[in-house]
C-alpha cells in the first residue's frame, strides 16, 4: 500500500473541482477531502455525484463535500455552481478544471457542431471557470488553479482530433492565465496524464493490445492509478507547490516524449 503525503495547508481550504463524480475526478474529491478540505464539485452524472460524497462521508471526511449536478457546457450553469460552493464553504482558492470527455471520432466525419461541442466539454468551461473563480482567489490573496490536459497529442494519438486538439490548448490556456494572475498571488499549472487506469477506460477503451502498447511505450510497466496520478494535483493544490506556476506536469509512467 503506498504511503501518501498529508498537506497541513489543505485542511479547511476550499477547493473547487469540474467533473467530481467519477474517474480521476472522484478520487481527486475523495483525496482532497480526506486531506481535510471543503470540496465542492460539479458533474452531469447524479447518482454517482451522490455516491461521491457519501463515500467521503463514509471515510471520515471532516467536512461533507457539495455536489451540484450540472453541465458544464452550459456556461451559466459552471458560474452558479462556483458561486454556491462560495457562499457555501467560503472564498474558493483552489480550482481543478478536470471534466472532459475522450470519445472516439474519425476527422473525417466531425460537423461544426460536433467541433464546437469538443471544445465546449473539453476545453471552453476551463476558461470560463478560471474568469468565475478567480474574483474569490484575489479576495483570498492566494490561489492555485490546476488545469487538467492529456499528453495524447504530445504522442499523436489520432483517434479523437476534437479532443486531442482541445487538450493540448490546455496548455496555452495554462500558460498564458499564469502571466495575467501571478501579481495576484494565484498560480496557474496544467498536469497531464497518460494513460490512467480508470473504470471508464476500462470499459470503454481497454483491449489487449492497447494495454500491450502502452506497456511498450512507459518506463513503468504498469498500469498508472488515478490515486498516485491526483498526487500531483495536491503537491500543486498545498502550499508545498507554491513556487510552481506556468508549468506542465506530465504524470505518465514515462509514456510520452517530454
Ligand atoms: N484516464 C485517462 O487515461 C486520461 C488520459 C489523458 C487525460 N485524461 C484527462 O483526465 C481528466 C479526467 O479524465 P477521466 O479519465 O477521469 O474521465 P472520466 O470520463 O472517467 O470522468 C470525467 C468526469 O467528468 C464528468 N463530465 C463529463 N462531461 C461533463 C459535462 N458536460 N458536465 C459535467 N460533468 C461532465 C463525467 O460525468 C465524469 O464524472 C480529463 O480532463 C481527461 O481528459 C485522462
Amino acid at each position: 500500500m503506498p504511503d501518501y503525503a498529508r498537506y497541513p495547508s489543505l485542511e479547511d481550504r476550499v477547493v473547487f473541482i469540474t467533473g467530481g463524480a467519477a474517474g480521476i475526478g472522484g478520487d481527486m474529491v475523495r483525496q482532497f477531502a480526506g486531506q481535510g478540505a471543503k470540496v465542492g464539485f460539479i458533474d452531469l452524472a447524479e447518482e454517482a455525484g451522490r455516491e461521491t460524497v457519501a463515500a467521503c462521508i463514509a471515510a471520515g471526511a471532516a467536512h461533507a463535500p457539495l455536489f451540484i449536478a450540472g453541465d458544464l457546457r452550459d456556461i451559466d450553469a459552471l458560474k452558479a455552481a462556483i458561486a454556491e460552493t462560495g457562499r457555501h464553504f467560503g472564498d474558493i482558492t483552489v480550482l481543478v478544471n478536470n471534466a472532459a470527455n475522450d470519445d472516439r471520432h474519425d476527422w473525417s466525419e466531425v460537423t461544426p457542431e460536433y467541433w464546437d461541442d469538443r471544445f465546449a466539454v473539453n476545453l471552453r468551461h476551463q476558461f470560463f471557470a478560471i474568469q468565475a473563480v478567480v474574483p474569490q482567489m484575489r479576495r483570498a490573496g492566494f490561489g492555485s488553479i490546476v488545469n487538467i490536459g492529456s499528453s495524447c497529442w504530445m504522442i499523436k494519438e489520432d483517434f479523437f482530433p476534437g479532443y486531442a486538439i482541445a487538450k493540448s490548448a490546455v496548455q496555452g490556456l495554462t500558460h498564458t492565465m499564469a502571466r495575467t494572475f501571478g501579481p495576484d498571488n494565484i498560480r496557474v499549472n496544467a498536469v497531464l496524464p497518460g494513460w490512467v487506469a480508470t473504470e471508464r477506460q476500462l470499459q470503454k477503451w481497454w483491449s489487449p493490445e492497447g494495454e500491450a502498447g502502452t506497456m511498450e511505450m512507459q518506463c513503468l510497466k504498469r498500469r498508472i492509478t488515478a490515486e498516485e496520478f491526483n498526487q500531483m494535483v495536491l503537491f500543486l493544490a498545498a502550499d508545498d507547490g507554491g513556487a510552481c506556476t506556468a508549468q506542465s506536469f506530465v504524470v505518465d509512467g514515462g509514456r510520452g516524449p517530454l
